[in-house]
């Protein structure tokens, strides 16, 4: 099966000591090369797909980047099954229930293996709050809940860190801006695809953060779309800590705010359908 586009045809493999001297990139292309892209890896990374174009959902891109992260998931199930996967691929709220369900089918799924990479999110979420609050991006920290979509973007303003309170006309403001924060790189670009420099960041980030995971360090917690039971959906976003398993522990959502609580039941709505229909795609 060829994939749809140049992009989703080049594979990187990172060598897994991105801090070290000996860091080596490969290229491959193509199908005929997955298979030595990805055996021995250590973490795959899966940026696939097409991007949105101005009046897009991300659910818009379902259509041909299900198949594509089906394609490469297989070929993860068979060449490097033990792998955490970073999944990017948009809509990240169907790609990961795809994901679990072509390891499900191949015998090799871990569920704290799966992480959909949703910290673009708290980056954003980081930097507009530290523009209300008139203080360094890099010391405020945003749990950002839910999932990688609209209204399942859902950030936690009553737990910033450090501690701060807001007007309602600011969470108002900061809600829809973190939730549209993707969709006004969309509209910015006009046709010319979707977020790439802040992904790429977000993407090296929360990669860097599961390889010092894997490596044994102590005390990393991410956000992250992963295997949940902070509620009854099978698939959440929230903060998780990172060790050698993958994501090793989820951690509860803490007390909300009653604004979040209404959020909360707007975003579960929403990823409810999101999650069956990346089911339904490889269980039909
Ligand atoms: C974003 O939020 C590409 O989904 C990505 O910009």
């Amino acid at each position: 099966m060829q994939l749809s586009s140049e992009a989703s045809q080049r594979f990187a493999r990172i060598s897994a000591h991105l801090h070290s001297p000996n860091l080596q990139v490969r290229g491959f292309l193509g199908q005929p090369q997955l298979e030595s892209a990805l055996t021995g890896m250590d973490l795959v990374i899966i940026p696939a797909g097409v991007p949105r174009k101005p009046g897009m959902t991300r659910d818009d891109l379902f259509k041909i980047n299900a198949g594509i992260v089906r394609t490469l998931c297989e070929g993860i199930a068979k060449c490097c099954p033990h792998a955490i996967v970073n999944l990017i691929s948009n809509p990240v709220n169907s790609t990961v229930p795809i994901a679990a369900e072509v390891f499900k089918k191949a015998g090799t799924y871990d569920p704290k293996r799966l992480l959909g990479v949703t910290n673009l999110d708290v980056l954003r979420a980081n930097t507009f709050v530290a523009e209300v609050l008139g203080i360094d991006p890099r010391d405020v920290d945003v749990p950002v809940v839910g999932g990688h979509s609209g209204v399942t973007i859902l950030p936690l303003l009553s737990q910033v860190k450090p501690a701060c309170t807001f007007t309602a006309d600011e969470i108002n403001y900061l809600t829809d801006r973190i939730q549209n924060g993707g969709t006004e790189v969309v509209e910015a670009k006009a046709g010319a695809g979707s977020a790439t420099l802040s992904m790429a960041y977000g993407a090296a980030k929360f990669a860097d953060a599961c390889l010092r995971g894997l490596r044994g360090d102590a005390g990393i917690v991410e956000c992250s779309f992963v295997a949940s039971q902070v509620t009854e959906l099978p698939f959440f976003a929230s903060k998780v800590r990172l060790g050698r398993g993958g994501a090793e522990e989820v951690f509860p959502l803490g007390p909300l705010s009653e604004y979040e609580r209404f959020g909360l039941e707007k975003a579960k709505k929403e990823l409810v359908e999101s999650i069956h229909k990346g089911i339904s795609f490889i269980r039909k």
